[in-house]
């Protein structure tokens, strides 16, 4: 599959927000949004972008304890944190498979690279690494599928 790569530096939680928010409407119906980063590293601010393009009016925190969060919006929106299982196996409990192959919205999970080998392959995903311009800059890289392979 051909995929696309862009790199852009943010320099606030607001700009962050507003990039997510700006891919959102890019994004089909479907589309299993991988984040990736260390803890504070902004994932959790990507998917309330995210929300908010959607118009989601319930505050966006993190799942942690329960793993997943569900939100109604223009499309619906699954927001699930990882960081807490152990691997594959403990992710069939949660459900996943029905949330990477047969969701309708958008589907954003922290910490994806838990369950690596059950990603599909036409996942988006986002890296946030620490920025060069200072403690509230984040270098954002999106990889996803190219354009022409989601008309078909
Ligand atoms: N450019 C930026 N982009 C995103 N967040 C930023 C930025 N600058 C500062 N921040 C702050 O960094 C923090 C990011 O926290 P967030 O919960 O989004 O991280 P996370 O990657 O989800 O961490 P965890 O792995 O613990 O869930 C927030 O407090 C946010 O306001
Ligand atoms: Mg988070």
């Amino acid at each position: 599959m051909e995929r696309t790569k862009q790199q852009v530096e943010t320099r606030s939680a607001a700009e962050t927000q507003a990039l997510a928010a700006a891919l959102a409407a890019e994004m089909p119906p479907g589309t299993v949004l991988c984040l990736h980063g260390d803890l504070g590293a902004g994932k959790t601010c990507f998917v309330q972008g995210l929300a908010k393009a959607l118009g989601v009016r319930r505050p966006v925190g993190s799942p942690t304890f329960t793993l997943i969060n569900e939100y109604r919006g223009t499309k619906p929106l699954a927001h699930i944190d990882l960081y807490r299982i152990r691997g594959a196996g403990d992710a069939f409990g949660l459900g996943l498979e029905d949330y990477l192959f047969h969701h309708g919205g958008i589907v954003a999970i922290e910490w994806a690279e838990r369950v690596a080998e059950l990603l599909p392959e036409g996942c988006w995903h986002v890296r946030m690494e620490p920025g060069a311009e200072g403690e509230e800059s984040r270098r954002v890289t999106v990889e996803r599928p190219a354009r022409e392979f989601l008309s078909d």
